[in-house]
Protein backbone atom coordinates (compact mmCIF):
# COMPACT_ATOMS: atom_id res chain seq x y z
CA UNK A 1 0.00 0.00 0.00
CA UNK A 2 0.84 3.76 -0.56
CA UNK A 3 2.07 5.75 2.47
CA UNK A 4 2.12 9.60 2.02
CA UNK A 5 4.41 12.11 4.12
CA UNK A 6 3.24 15.34 3.31
CA UNK A 7 5.28 17.72 5.81
CA UNK A 8 5.55 21.76 4.57
CA UNK A 9 8.47 21.84 7.49
CA UNK A 10 10.77 18.84 6.59
CA UNK A 11 11.78 15.89 8.80
CA UNK A 12 15.34 15.29 9.56
CA UNK A 13 16.93 13.34 7.00
CA UNK A 14 17.73 10.75 9.58
CA UNK A 15 14.59 10.64 10.30
CA UNK A 16 12.79 10.69 6.81
CA UNK A 17 15.25 7.33 6.60
CA UNK A 18 14.27 5.57 9.71
CA UNK A 19 10.23 6.22 8.01
CA UNK A 20 11.61 4.78 4.39
CA UNK A 21 12.79 1.72 6.53
CA UNK A 22 9.95 0.80 8.78
CA UNK A 23 7.30 1.66 5.74
CA UNK A 24 9.27 -0.69 3.52
CA UNK A 25 10.11 -3.34 5.64
CA UNK A 26 6.16 -3.73 6.29
CA UNK A 27 5.99 -4.34 2.34
CA UNK A 28 4.52 -0.70 2.10
CA UNK A 29 5.85 1.87 -0.41
CA UNK A 30 6.58 5.73 0.93
CA UNK A 31 5.97 9.14 -0.92
CA UNK A 32 7.49 12.00 0.36
CA UNK A 33 6.02 15.23 -0.20
CA UNK A 34 8.67 17.75 1.72
CA UNK A 35 7.95 22.24 1.91
CA UNK A 36 4.38 21.19 -0.44
CA UNK A 37 1.64 22.85 -0.16
CA UNK A 38 -1.68 21.67 0.54
CA UNK A 39 -2.77 21.13 -3.22
CA UNK A 40 0.72 18.90 -3.41
CA UNK A 41 -0.87 16.65 -0.62
CA UNK A 42 -3.93 16.54 -2.42
CA UNK A 43 -2.55 15.52 -5.25
CA UNK A 44 -0.43 12.63 -4.02
CA UNK A 45 -3.18 11.38 -1.88
CA UNK A 46 -5.79 9.86 -4.07
CA UNK A 47 -4.45 5.90 -3.35
CA UNK A 48 -3.03 6.63 -0.14
CA UNK A 49 -3.76 3.85 2.56
CA UNK A 50 -1.57 5.90 5.20
CA UNK A 51 -0.80 9.53 5.65
CA UNK A 52 1.82 10.85 8.42
CA UNK A 53 2.02 15.20 8.54
CA UNK A 54 2.90 17.86 11.40
CA UNK A 55 1.59 20.58 11.71
CA UNK A 56 -0.14 20.40 7.76
CA UNK A 57 -3.92 20.87 7.70
CA UNK A 58 -6.07 18.07 7.17
CA UNK A 59 -9.23 18.73 6.01
CA UNK A 60 -12.38 17.92 4.45
CA UNK A 61 -10.93 18.91 0.87
CA UNK A 62 -7.98 16.36 1.54
CA UNK A 63 -10.18 13.64 3.13
CA UNK A 64 -12.51 13.91 -0.03
CA UNK A 65 -9.67 13.60 -2.01
CA UNK A 66 -8.52 10.55 -0.31
CA UNK A 67 -10.40 7.36 -1.44
CA UNK A 68 -8.39 4.65 -0.06
CA UNK A 69 -7.06 6.32 2.84
CA UNK A 70 -7.45 4.43 6.06
CA UNK A 71 -4.81 6.34 8.80
CA UNK A 72 -3.54 9.40 9.37
CA UNK A 73 -0.99 10.23 12.38
CA UNK A 74 0.31 13.32 13.33
CA UNK A 75 3.96 13.16 14.03
CA UNK A 76 3.66 14.95 17.31
CA UNK A 77 1.17 15.94 19.92
CA UNK A 78 -1.05 18.88 18.81
CA UNK A 79 -4.07 17.52 16.49
CA UNK A 80 -5.89 21.28 16.10
CA UNK A 81 -4.82 20.71 12.48
CA UNK A 82 -6.78 18.08 11.88
CA UNK A 83 -10.41 18.08 11.09
CA UNK A 84 -11.47 15.13 13.25
CA UNK A 85 -15.21 15.22 12.33
CA UNK A 86 -14.66 14.88 8.75
CA UNK A 87 -12.27 11.81 9.30
CA UNK A 88 -14.90 10.14 11.47
CA UNK A 89 -17.19 11.16 8.76
CA UNK A 90 -14.29 9.66 6.20
CA UNK A 91 -13.93 5.88 8.47
CA UNK A 92 -10.19 7.19 8.89
CA UNK A 93 -8.27 7.12 12.20
CA UNK A 94 -6.26 9.49 13.12
CA UNK A 95 -3.68 9.33 16.22
CA UNK A 96 -1.09 11.42 17.46
CA UNK A 97 2.36 10.40 18.84
CA UNK A 98 2.21 11.82 22.78
CA UNK A 99 5.45 12.71 24.05
CA UNK A 100 7.75 11.84 21.85
CA UNK A 101 9.05 15.92 20.57
CA UNK A 102 8.35 17.38 24.34
CA UNK A 103 11.54 17.37 25.43
CA UNK A 104 13.12 18.95 22.23
CA UNK A 105 9.74 22.04 22.79
CA UNK A 106 10.80 21.78 26.38
CA UNK A 107 14.23 22.63 25.72
CA UNK A 108 13.64 25.37 23.28
CA UNK A 109 11.11 26.94 26.08
CA UNK A 110 14.10 27.18 28.54
CA UNK A 111 16.52 28.44 25.33
CA UNK A 112 14.16 30.99 24.47
CA UNK A 113 13.69 32.34 28.24
CA UNK A 114 17.79 32.91 28.18
CA UNK A 115 17.72 34.28 24.92
CA UNK A 116 15.56 37.14 26.09
CA UNK A 117 16.98 37.42 29.78
CA UNK A 118 20.62 38.00 28.00
CA UNK A 119 19.72 40.70 26.35
CA UNK A 120 20.08 38.43 22.61
CA UNK A 121 23.92 38.37 23.95
CA UNK A 122 23.88 41.57 22.88
CA UNK A 123 27.01 42.55 25.27
CA UNK A 124 24.62 44.58 28.19
CA UNK A 125 23.88 42.70 31.50
CA UNK A 126 20.92 40.46 31.57
CA UNK A 127 18.93 38.37 34.17
CA UNK A 128 19.09 34.68 35.65
CA UNK A 129 16.80 31.99 36.13
CA UNK A 130 18.04 30.54 39.81
CA UNK A 131 15.59 31.27 41.80
CA UNK A 132 13.09 32.94 40.13
CA UNK A 133 9.34 31.83 39.92
CA UNK A 134 8.35 29.46 37.16
CA UNK A 135 4.47 28.21 36.40
CA UNK A 136 3.57 26.07 34.18
CA UNK A 137 0.00 26.10 33.01
CA UNK A 138 -0.99 22.22 32.01
CA UNK A 139 1.55 19.46 32.99
CA UNK A 140 1.30 16.94 30.28
CA UNK A 141 4.39 15.92 28.18
CA UNK A 142 6.69 19.44 27.66
CA UNK A 143 4.57 20.96 30.61
CA UNK A 144 6.36 17.77 32.44
CA UNK A 145 9.92 18.40 30.65
CA UNK A 146 10.17 22.55 31.11
CA UNK A 147 9.58 21.33 34.54
CA UNK A 148 12.36 19.10 35.08
CA UNK A 149 14.95 21.41 33.23
CA UNK A 150 13.76 24.66 34.97
CA UNK A 151 14.22 22.99 38.23
CA UNK A 152 17.95 22.03 36.87
CA UNK A 153 18.44 25.91 36.62
CA UNK A 154 17.17 26.38 40.17
CA UNK A 155 13.78 27.62 39.59
CA UNK A 156 11.09 27.62 41.91
CA UNK A 157 8.24 25.46 40.07
CA UNK A 158 4.58 25.13 40.18
CA UNK A 159 1.79 23.78 37.81
CA UNK A 160 -1.73 24.48 37.39
CA UNK A 161 -3.74 20.99 35.33
CA UNK A 162 -6.84 19.61 36.90
CA UNK A 163 -6.29 16.56 34.88
CA UNK A 164 -3.14 15.82 36.97
CA UNK A 165 -2.84 14.66 40.51
CA UNK A 166 -1.07 16.16 43.03
CA UNK A 167 0.82 13.47 43.88
CA UNK A 168 2.04 13.14 40.35
CA UNK A 169 3.76 16.96 39.88
CA UNK A 170 4.94 16.73 43.62
CA UNK A 171 6.84 13.79 42.75
CA UNK A 172 8.63 15.52 40.06
CA UNK A 173 9.50 18.43 42.69
CA UNK A 174 6.58 20.94 41.08
CA UNK A 175 3.91 22.55 43.60
CA UNK A 176 0.24 21.73 42.20
CA UNK A 177 -1.80 24.73 42.39
CA UNK A 178 -5.38 24.65 42.18
CA UNK A 179 -6.57 28.10 41.03
CA UNK A 180 -5.56 29.59 37.37
CA UNK A 181 -5.32 32.67 38.39
CA UNK A 182 -2.89 31.89 41.44
CA UNK A 183 -0.83 30.26 38.73
CA UNK A 184 -0.16 33.86 36.74
CA UNK A 185 -0.79 35.73 40.38
CA UNK A 186 2.10 33.90 41.83
CA UNK A 187 4.55 33.68 39.32
CA UNK A 188 7.25 35.68 36.92
CA UNK A 189 7.25 33.42 34.46
CA UNK A 190 4.21 31.40 33.23
CA UNK A 191 4.79 28.55 30.43
CA UNK A 192 1.89 27.82 28.28
CA UNK A 193 1.25 24.62 27.52
CA UNK A 194 -2.39 23.86 26.94
CA UNK A 195 -3.69 22.22 23.49
CA UNK A 196 -5.82 24.55 21.26
CA UNK A 197 -9.28 23.29 21.66
CA UNK A 198 -12.28 25.83 21.35
CA UNK A 199 -12.33 25.80 25.54
CA UNK A 200 -8.51 27.13 25.21
CA UNK A 201 -8.79 29.66 22.13
CA UNK A 202 -8.02 33.43 23.44
CA UNK A 203 -8.27 31.57 26.79
CA UNK A 204 -4.96 33.38 28.14
CA UNK A 205 -6.63 36.94 28.24
CA UNK A 206 -6.16 40.69 29.75
CA UNK A 207 -7.69 39.26 33.35
CA UNK A 208 -5.07 36.48 33.32
CA UNK A 209 -2.31 38.62 32.19
CA UNK A 210 -3.19 41.38 34.30
CA UNK A 211 -2.73 38.85 37.65
CA UNK A 212 0.92 38.80 36.76
CA UNK A 213 3.48 40.15 38.80
CA UNK A 214 6.25 43.06 38.07
CA UNK A 215 9.03 41.64 35.26
CA UNK A 216 6.12 39.21 34.43
CA UNK A 217 7.61 36.81 31.38
CA UNK A 218 4.81 34.83 29.39
CA UNK A 219 6.21 32.08 27.28
CA UNK A 220 3.95 30.43 24.52
CA UNK A 221 5.53 27.19 23.11
CA UNK A 222 1.88 25.68 22.37
CA UNK A 223 -0.49 27.81 19.90
CA UNK A 224 -0.80 30.93 18.94
CA UNK A 225 -4.74 30.60 19.23
CA UNK A 226 -4.19 30.55 23.06
CA UNK A 227 -3.50 33.69 23.79
CA UNK A 228 -5.61 36.52 23.06
CA UNK A 229 -3.82 38.93 20.89
CA UNK A 230 -5.37 42.32 21.57
CA UNK A 231 -5.15 41.61 25.25
CA UNK A 232 -1.19 41.25 24.72
CA UNK A 233 -0.83 43.93 22.34
CA UNK A 234 -2.76 46.20 25.56
CA UNK A 235 -0.42 44.59 28.27
CA UNK A 236 2.82 45.13 25.76
CA UNK A 237 2.04 48.70 25.36
CA UNK A 238 0.93 49.55 29.41
CA UNK A 239 3.44 48.14 31.15
CA UNK A 240 7.02 48.78 30.33
CA UNK A 241 7.94 45.09 32.36
CA UNK A 242 5.95 43.02 30.75
CA UNK A 243 7.28 40.23 28.05
CA UNK A 244 6.63 38.23 25.61
CA UNK A 245 8.37 34.91 24.42
CA UNK A 246 6.73 32.67 21.62
CA UNK A 247 7.89 29.74 19.13
CA UNK A 248 4.28 30.78 17.33
CA UNK A 249 4.39 34.14 16.49
CA UNK A 250 1.12 36.13 17.35
CA UNK A 251 -0.69 37.66 14.06
CA UNK A 252 0.85 40.76 14.42
CA UNK A 253 4.11 39.90 15.26
CA UNK A 254 6.04 42.36 13.21
CA UNK A 255 4.39 44.75 14.65
CA UNK A 256 5.55 44.35 18.25
CA UNK A 257 8.73 43.45 17.27
CA UNK A 258 9.16 46.89 15.85
CA UNK A 259 7.90 48.78 18.79
CA UNK A 260 9.07 46.36 21.60
CA UNK A 261 12.03 44.83 20.63
CA UNK A 262 13.81 44.53 23.62
CA UNK A 263 10.68 42.78 25.54
CA UNK A 264 9.69 39.92 22.64
CA UNK A 265 11.20 37.32 21.22
CA UNK A 266 9.66 35.29 18.31
CA UNK A 267 11.61 32.34 16.53
CA UNK A 268 11.01 32.89 12.46
CA UNK A 269 9.14 29.66 12.38
CA UNK A 270 7.90 27.61 15.12
CA UNK A 271 10.98 25.26 16.18
CA UNK A 272 9.99 23.73 19.16
CA UNK A 273 10.48 19.80 17.71
CA UNK A 274 12.47 20.64 14.95
CA UNK A 275 15.39 18.42 16.11
CA UNK A 276 17.02 15.11 14.95
CA UNK A 277 16.38 13.71 17.75
CA UNK A 278 12.28 14.47 17.79
CA UNK A 279 11.86 13.77 14.14
CA UNK A 280 12.96 10.57 14.95
CA UNK A 281 11.28 9.54 17.90
CA UNK A 282 7.69 11.20 16.35
CA UNK A 283 8.45 10.38 12.77
CA UNK A 284 9.46 7.19 13.54
CA UNK A 285 6.10 6.09 16.24
CA UNK A 286 4.24 7.60 12.91
CA UNK A 287 5.44 5.00 10.71
CA UNK A 288 4.92 1.93 12.79
CA UNK A 289 1.42 3.11 13.90
CA UNK A 290 0.39 3.59 10.33
CA UNK A 291 2.03 0.45 9.75
CA UNK A 292 0.36 -0.92 12.86
CA UNK A 293 -2.63 0.13 12.30
CA UNK A 294 -2.59 -0.98 7.83
CA UNK A 295 -2.09 -4.32 9.54
CA UNK A 296 -4.21 -5.42 12.83
CA UNK A 297 -5.77 -2.14 13.02
CA UNK A 298 -4.08 -0.62 15.74
CA UNK A 299 -5.46 2.35 17.23
CA UNK A 300 -4.03 2.90 20.87
CA UNK A 301 -3.78 6.62 19.92
CA UNK A 302 -6.72 7.50 18.01
CA UNK A 303 -7.82 11.27 18.76
CA UNK A 304 -11.25 10.76 16.88
CA UNK A 305 -14.27 8.88 17.55
C1 LIG B 1 3.38 19.42 18.32
O1 LIG B 1 2.18 19.68 18.49
O2 LIG B 1 3.82 18.26 18.31
C2 LIG B 1 4.37 20.56 18.20
O3 LIG B 1 3.73 21.78 18.19
C3 LIG B 1 5.32 20.40 17.01
O4 LIG B 1 4.73 20.74 15.79
P1 LIG B 1 5.52 20.55 14.40
O5 LIG B 1 5.65 19.10 14.13
O6 LIG B 1 4.69 21.27 13.39
O7 LIG B 1 6.87 21.18 14.55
Amino acid sequence: MKILVATEKPFAPVAVKGIKEVVEAAGHELVLVEKGTKADMIAAIGDAAGLIVRSDKVDKEVFDAAKQLKVVVRAGAGYDNIDLAEATAHGVCVMNTPGQNANAVAELVLGMMVTLLRNRYNGTSGTELLGKTLGIHAFGAVGRNVARIARGFGMKVSAFDPWVKDEAMQAEGVEPIHNLEDLYRNNQYVSLHIPATPETKKSVNKHLIDLMPKGAVLINAARKEVIDEESLAEALEARADFRYIADVKPDNAAELEEKYADRVFFTPKKMGAQTAEANINAGLAAANQVVAHLKDGFNRFQVNK
